[in-house]
């Protein structure tokens, strides 16, 4: 990480601590007062059960950069920041990889693989529903590679369509059909042409039609699809205000699975790194997608987002905007875009002076 000023305190989660680290610098308690431990030694599980005790199971400690830097780069066991590691443990790396096969199979001209979707569609869906939802927003959080976009968009869609469903108490059927839908929403991009959907640029007007045509391929290659599969897949670019596409559908026109399609869909892709921009924070895109409803988004669909994603941030890591990390604290529901994160000593309301650009993951 770049820009981390080594010498001040930041907070750090107690969780990160491991047998046999060595420590850089004197790490504080909650309170970033109290010694828990001096430098220069090396950790063994009695002493991180009585920093535990001396903390008095407070998760929070106060380290310099370069411990920290060893807590997130060194740690052997799977804990909170360990993307790579989490992807592996919750099915994710085989979901992402069944969904690029599927993918190149329709690239290379191919039929569709079913089977194989199915499968992995209640799969997926069998996980949404019994993996902690901030574990599943941690997947769809990360920072990923921008090469893997579309397979990573793929399942990422298919998850947080499952979440809101779950969210929106739909049935378990529903939530299987919105995960399946999630995963093969974008597949007519593989008609697009590779420069296009890459440009490090804005689209000009004429490429921009181009693209809107992925959801005419999506709607053609999902012939043998059940209808309404079929149906929601290829709207999910269309929004209530009857302004988006292909058909320019208004309202309940457009089905509640691909309303909820939509949300999921600009979430993932806003949070995501793409060759034109950098990624936008989840307090953006969430401040930004419910500044767009009840106009372009569905009302219901969206507060069950706003009630529901805030929680399963708190406690979770970030980068800040000037280089630091922080862990966020608090999120108003009046003003998600800015929470309340604790820097180095202080808890401080973020704003755009000093704002979160994405959650930390450590790989
Ligand atoms: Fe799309």
């Amino acid at each position: 990480m770049s820009g981390i000023n080594e010498n001040v305190l930041m907070p750090a989660s107690i969780r990160m601590l491991y047998d046999g680290m060595t420590i850089h610098d004197d790490i504080y308690d909650a309170d970033s007062e109290r010694l828990l431990v001096r430098a220069g030694n090396t950790l063994n599980a009695d002493q991180i059960e009585r920093m535990q005790r001396l903390n008095n199971g407070r998760d929070t400690i106060y380290v310099t950069g370069r411990t920290h830097k060893t807590m997130v780069s060194k740690r052997p066991n799977i804990d909170i920041d360990s993307i790579a590691e989490v992807e592996e443990t919750t099915g994710y790396v085989e979901f992402k990889d069944t969904a690029m096969q599927v993918l190149e199979g329709i690239a290379d001209k191919k039929d569709i693989n079913q089977d194989a979707l199915n499968t992995v569609a209640s799969t997926i869906s069998d996980r949404v529903v019994s993996t902690p939802p901030d574990v599943v927003m941690s997947l769809i959080n990360s920072m990923a590679p921008v090469d893997e976009y579309l397979q990573r968009h793929s399942v990422n869609v298919g998850m947080l369509s499952g979440l809101i469903g779950q969210w929106m108490g739909l049935s378990k059927e529903q939530i299987d059909k919105l995960s399946l839908i999630g995963l093969l929403h974008d597949c007519g991009n593989t008609f697009m042409p590779p420069s296009v959907l890459t440009a490090p640029r804005k689209l000009t007007i004429a490429e921009y039609e181009v693209i809107k045509m992925h959801t005419v391929h999506t709607n053609e290659l999902l012939a043998s699809f059940p209808e309404d599969v079929r149906m929601a897949a290829s709207s999910h670019h269309e929004r209530v205000d009857g302004s988006g596409y292909p058909k320019s559908l208004f309202g309940g026109n457009i089905p509640l699975e691909a309303r909820i399609t939509a949300v999921s869909d600009t979430y993932d892709a806003m949070v995501s790194k793409r060759p034109y921009r950098a990624p936008h924070s989840p307090f953006n895109v969430l401040a930004t997608i419910i500044s767009l409803t009840p106009a372009r988004y569905d009302t219901d669909v969206v507060n069950a987002l706003k009630e529901h994603m805030p929680k399963e941030l708190v406690n979770k890591t970030v980068t800040m905007s000037d280089g630091t990390i922080g862990i966020i604290r608090e999120i108003d529901p009046d003003d998600i875009e800015f929470p309340r994160v604790e820097l180095s000593r202080s808890v401080v309301k973020t704003s755009p002076a000093l704002y979160c650009v994405s959650m930390y993951t450590d790989d």
